[in-house]
C-alpha cells in the first residue's frame, strides 16, 4: 500500500486475465509475486484491446501507476493494489503452457518433469528452492564461523566404497580405463585431514548408481565434514549444532535439550529400524512369553511375536482390519497375515485369534503391552529380522493413518554404535555397514577376531522423522586394524593395496586421528519443507528409472565418440 500512486514499471509472465467488458484485469508473475495490471475501455480502449491480445506466459513490460484495488485480495502481499496501466509492451510471445503455471497444476508429474523450466514458474517449486539457498547460506555461516574450510574436490576419481554401483566416465586419453564419479569425497575428505586442513567441509554433488526412491536420487548433495584431533562427542556435538542453528535460522525452531541417543540395537528392538520416527509411540512388544504355547501353531512355531498398540484405533471396522491385513500380506510386506487385539471401552476384548486366547490372556497382552481401552493391538510374527521390518512398516502406516507423523513436529534421534559389519547372504561374505574405514569400538576389538558379526562401530546417524538425514564415523587410524578391516572385508592385500593403497601410504605419513559424518542436503530440505520427496527440492531432478525427460539423457552417443573412447557398445535395436 505505501507505493500507491507511485509510477512502476513491470516485467513479468502473464499468468491469466480476468476480462469485464469495461474492465480487463491481467495478472502478471514474477519471482517476486503476483500484480494485477488494470486496463479500462472507457480511458483508454486502444491499450485496453492492446491487453485482450495477451496469452498465458507472454512476456510483457507494464509501465503505469500503483492504485488501491476496491476488491482486495487478502492471500497475495500484492493483493491490495494493482496497476493501472498506461503502456504495454508484448517482450516476447508463449506458446500455450501444456499445464497450468498455478500454485495448484493440472499438469502430472511425468509432463511436469518433461518442461521443469515452467514448473519451476510455479510458486511451491520456486519456495522449495528459495529455502535450499538459505540452508545452503546458512550451513556455509555456521561452518564458517566455526573455522571449518570449504575445499573442493574431484569429481573424475577411482571408485569410493560407499556401497552402491559406481557412475563410470571413460577416459579418451587412457583408452580402456575408467573414472568413477565419487559416492562421497570420503577418500579425499580422509587425505585433507592428513594435509593438515583439521575441519573440512563442503556442499557437495555425489553420484550413486542404486534404485531410486522418494528419498533417493542417483546424484544428489551433502554436507560433507570431516574434523581431525577430535572424539566422536565433538564431531556430534558440532554437527547437532549445525542442524540446531538451521532449525533455528529457517524455521525459528529452538531446540533447547541435547537431541536424544538410541543404539542401533535398542532402535531394532523397539522399532525394528535404524531411523525410528519417534514422533508417535507404538513401540513394539514382544508377546513370546504371553502369547506362544497356547495352541496357536503360527505364534508357537514363530521366532519372535510383535505387537504394536495402535492407540485409539479399537474403532476400526471390519473393512478396515481387512485392508490392513491385505496390507501387510502385499509382496513389498510380505507378512502372512495379522493379528489383531480390541480393547473395547467396556473392558472386553475381541480378537482375531478368540479361538486360542481367553479374555484373561488378552488382558495380559493388553497390560503388558500398556494398551488401554479403546486401543488396537495388531500383532506379527515369525523370524526375528523380517517380522521386525513388516512391523517397522505397518508401524509407519499406522502412524500415517492415525495422523500421529505432524510434519510441522521434528523429532531427532541420533543412533549410535551401528554394527561394523553385516553378513551378505548371498555373497556369503562380510560388508561395511558404514565403509572400510570405519573404527570399531575399543571394547569390541577381541571380537574382532572371534565374532567379527558382533563387532559395534564407531558410527553414528542422525534420524529426523524416520528420515536419515546424516551419518558418519571415527575413522580407522591403526594400520593393523585397518588390514584386520580388509581381510574381514574379503579384500587380498593386493586388492586393498590397489584399490585403497594412495589414502594407506598417506596414512603412512602422519595421519592424525579423525572422524566426520555427512547430511544429505536434499533430505534436509525436504524435511524442513514438510514433504517427502527430495525431488521438488533439485531443480532439475531424474525421474525413477534416472532419467531426465527434459533434456533426454541418458542417450545414445554417436560412432565417433565411442571410437575416441575406445568403447565398443553393443546397441540393441528398439
Ligand atoms: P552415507 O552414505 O550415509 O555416508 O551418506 C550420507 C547421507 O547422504 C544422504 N544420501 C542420499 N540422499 C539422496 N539420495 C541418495 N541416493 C543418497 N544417499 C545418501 C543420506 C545419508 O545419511 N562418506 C559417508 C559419510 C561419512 O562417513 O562421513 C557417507 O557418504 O541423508
Amino acid at each position: 500500500m505505501t507505493h500507491v500512486g507511485e509510477e512502476v514499471s513491470l516485467v513479468g509472465w502473464v499468468q491469466n486475465s480476468n476480462d469485464l467488458g469495461g474492465m480487463n484485469f491481467v495478472n502478471v508473475r514474477d519471482r517476486y509475486g503476483l500484480t494485477q495490471l488494470a486496463f479500462n475501455m472507457e480511458s483508454n480502449p486502444d491499450l485496453c484491446e492492446q491487453s485482450r491480445k495477451l496469452g498465458r506466459e507472454f512476456v510483457i513490460q507494464a509501465k503505469g501507476k500503483v492504485a488501491e484495488r476496491s476488491s482486495k485480495n487478502k492471500k497475495n502481499p500484492t493483493g491490495e493494489v494493482e496497476i493501472i496501466v498506461s503502456e504495454l509492451t508484448i517482450l516476447k510471445e508463449a506458446k500455450l503452457p501444456p499445464f497450468t503455471i498455478e500454485d495448484e497444476t493440472d499438469g502430472g508429474d511425468e509432463l511436469r518433469m518433461q518442461y521443469r523450466f515452467l514448473d519451476l514458474r510455479r510458486n511451491p517449486l520456486k519456495n522449495n528452492l528459495i529455502l535450499r539457498h538459505k540452508m545452503g547460506l546458512e550451513t556455509r555461516k555456521f561452518l564458517s564461523d566455526q573455522e571449518f574450510l570449504e575445499i573442493e574436490t574431484p569429481y573424475l576419481i577411482k571408485s569410493t566404497p560407499e556401497g552402491a554401483r559406481d557412475f563410470v566416465v571413460p577416459s579418451r586419453m587412457n583408452p580402456g580405463e575408467f573414472y568413477a564419479l565419487p559416492q562421497s569425497p570420503q577418500t579425499f575428505k580422509q587425505l585433507l585431514m592428513v594435509s593438515g586442513y583439521d575441519r573440512y567441509f563442503q556442499i557437495v554433488k555425489c553420484f550413486r548408481d542404486e534404485d531410486l526412491r522418494a528419498d533417493r536420487q542417483p546424484e544428489f548433495t551433502q554436507i560433507d565434514c570431516e574434523m581431525a584431533f577430535v572424539e566422536q562427542e565433538d564431531i556430534i556435538m558440532t554437527f547437532e549444532g549445525l542442524i540446531k542453528h538451521l532449525f533455528k535460522s529457517l524455521k525459528g525452531k529452538e531446540f533447547a535439550e541435547q537431541f536424544p541417543r538410541m543404539d542401533y540395537a535398542e532402535c531394532m528392538e523397539r522399532y525394528g529400524s535404524d531411523k525410528p520416527d519417534i514422533r508417535f509411540d507404538m513401540q513394539f512388544k514382544n508377546l513370546n512369553t504371553l502369547a506362544q504355547n497356547k495352541g496357536f501353531s503360527i505364534f508357537d512355531s514363530a521366532e519372535v511375536v510383535l505387537g504394536i498398540v495402535a492407540p485409539g484405533a479399537a474403532t476400526y471396522s471390519r473393512k478396515q482390519l481387512d485392508a490392513l491385513t491385505d496390507w501387510v500380506r502385499r509382496p513389498q510386506i510380505g507378512a502372512q497375515g495379522l493379528v489383531y487385539v480390541k480393547c473395547n471401552e467396556d473392558g472386553s476384548f475381541k480378537s482375531s485369534v478368540d479361538k486360542f486366547y481367553s479374555q484373561e490372556d488378552l488382558k495380559a497382552w493388553a497390560d503388558f503391552a500398556g494398551a488401554n481401552a479403546g486401543d488396537l493391538i495388531l500383532v506379527l510374527s515369525g523370524g526375528l529380522d523380517k517380522t521386525r521390518k513388516q512391523m517397522n512398516e505397518l508401524r509407519l502406516h499406522m502412524g500415517t493413518e492415525l495422523g500421529l507423523r505432524d510434519p510441522k513436529v521434528f523429532k531427532p534421534l541420533w543412533v549410535m554404535d551401528f554394527p561394523l559389519l553385516e553378513f551378505d547372504e548371498e555373497s556369503g561374505r562380510y560388508h561395511a555397514m558404514h565403509h572400510p574405514f570405519t573404527s570399531p569400538k575399543k571394547e569390541d576389538f577381541e571380537l574382532l577376531n572371534t565374532e567379527p558379526g558382533k563387532v559395534r562401530a564407531n558410527a553414528y546417524d542422525l534420524a529426523i522423522n524416520g528420515v536419515e538425514v546424516g551419518g558418519g564415523s571415527i575413522r580407522i587410524h591403526d594400520s593393523a586394524i585397518q588390514s584386520r578391516m580388509f581381510d574381514l572385508l574379503g579384500f587380498t592385500k593386493e586388492e586393498a593395496q590397489a584399490q585403497f593403497g594412495f589414502l594407506m601410504n598417506a596414512f603412512e605419513y602422519g595421519a592424525p586421528p579423525h572422524g566426520g559424518l555427512a547430511f544429505g542436503f536434499d533430505r534436509l530440505c525436504s524435511l524442513f519443507g514438510g514433504q517427502e520427496s527430495i525431488r521438488d527440492f533439485i531443480a532439475f531432478p531424474k525421474n525413477n528409472s534416472g532419467r531426465d525427460v527434459m533434456i533426454d539423457a541418458p542417450s545414445p552417443i554417436d560412432i565417433t565418440q565411442l571410437t575416441e573412447l575406445s568403447l565398443n557398445v553393443d546397441v540393441k535395436e528398439s
